[in-house]
């Protein structure tokens, strides 16, 4: 069994154990991945300001993501495809986040389905919406979130076309692999992978196989994805969402202070600042970066979470501290999953609350109401100033 003591070293064993479609698929960003890469190197530019003899005892990094107790504010991310980096991936990662005590959230795309999450797990867990043009099958979705007892719903407006992921395309992502000679040789050195396969509840996108007229399998199926994803997707839509819903609502994928603005108006109960992991909109800037514009703009009246480049409890902190009152992760838990399954997942949660813990209290902080911009020291031109 391996040492593992950061979240790099989870990236390196999910590299070596999952077959490379799905590794690439997960460390990937979007055409020149700029922006992949600015999520995490903006996050290093941002110091913390080290305190000393400060009583560091009885400290605690619980607080609140919209209104549940978590032990940590650090949710999953919702992730497509999770139960391809290791089987039964999105059921593995809700249990190991409802033991930690943080949300899990499940993607529409996710392998196993709400249902299949629900019936493994005995706390709700947050579903994650991306919005279809076929109204009918979105409504129904909706109703099997609302049925499993969901406790949010996070609705995605960052994707309503698809950002290009060169190595997608070239190494022909499918869900199960279609076995070309590539795929067959990069297969057979993934045997750990494979025998858990063999057993998995499910191979195919959960959510949609068997609920979408005429996709019953995944060949229809991308044909299906290409043209079911809603490019008309507006404020409006999201409101009428809203009140199908009737529950907390997410808005996930916000980077400017006007659609802050938007968000709030059609009733948010918080939004995420993020760029999707660099996966979107390359050239676009990194989530902590724009974080403070959209703070001021809407800080005081919504939640405001952040995600896109957290990889240590460090970032955490750094966003907490600027003024975020929640955080997901995206890769750092997919890379324990694909490293260990549950296991793993768990490995990435204690990382990072250990990173968290030890830093805030060396930060002279013992608990995350005390945090504030006062432990970071942040470039100048951080924020930038842009011409209009
Ligand atoms: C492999 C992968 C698949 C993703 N799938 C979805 C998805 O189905 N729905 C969604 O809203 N976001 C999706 N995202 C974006 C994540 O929810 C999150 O915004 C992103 O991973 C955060 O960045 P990080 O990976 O640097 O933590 C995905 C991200 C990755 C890496």
């Amino acid at each position: 069994m391996p040492v593992i003591t950061c979240i790099e070293d989870l990236k390196r064993l999910h590299r070596r154990r999952a077959p490379r479609m799905f590794y690439d698929y997960a460390e990937s960003g979007s055409w020149t991945e700029k922006t992949f890469r600015e999520n995490t190197s903006d996050f290093e530019d941002i110091y913390l300001r080290q305190r000393v003899a400060v009583d560091m005892s009885g400290r605690s990094t619980k607080t609140q993501m919209i209104g549940e107790d978590v032990a940590m504010p650090v949710a999953l991310a919702p992730v497509g495809l999770t139960g391809m980096q290791h089987a039964d991936g999105e059921i593995k990662a809700a249990r190991a986040a409802e033991k930690f005590g943080v949300p899990f959230t499940l993607s529409t795309m996710s392998i196993n389905s709400i249902e299949e999450v629900a019936e493994a797990t005995t706390k709700p867990f947050w579903f994650q919406l991306y919005t279809m043009t076929d109204e009918d099958f979105v409504s129904r979705l909706i109703q099997r979130a609302k049925d499993a007892k969901c406790s949010a719903l996070v609705i995605t407006l960052d994707l309503q076309i698809l950002g290009q992921r060169h190595k997608d395309l070239k190494n022909g992502l499918s869900a199960p692999p279609k076995l070309t000679p590539s795929t067959i040789a990069n297969l057979m050195t993934k045997w750990r992978w494979g025998i858990g396969m063999l057993g998995a509840k499910r191979r195919n996108f959960g959510n949609i196989v068997g609920h979408v007229k005429g996709v019953t399998d995944t060949a229809d199926l991308g044909a299906w994805t290409a043209q079911s994803f809603d490019p008309s997707l507006d404020w409006d839509k999201i409101a009428k969402i809203k009140e199908q819903w009737g529950g907390k609502v997410i808005l996930k994928g916000i980077l400017d202070a006007d659609d802050a603005r938007m968000a709030l108006k059609v009733g948010a109960d918080a939004i995420i600042v993020s760029n999707h992991g660099g996966r979107q909109l390359d050239g676009a800037q990194s989530s902590i970066r724009a974080l403070p514009s959209i703070l001021e703009a809407v800080g005081d009246q919504v939640e405001v979470h952040l995600d896109s480049g957290i990889r240590s409890g460090q970032d955490v902190l750094k966003a907490v501290a600027m003024g975020a009152s929640g955080t997901y992760i995206g890769r750092a838990f997919v890379y324990g999953l694909g490293a260990m399954g549950e296991a793993g997942v768990t490995k990435a949660l204690e990382v990072i609350h250990k990173e968290l813990d030890v830093s805030m209290a060396l930060c002279g902080k013992r608990t995350l109401s005390e945090v504030d911009r006062d432990i970071l020291m942040i470039p100048e031109n951080f924020e930038g100033r842009w011409q209009s």
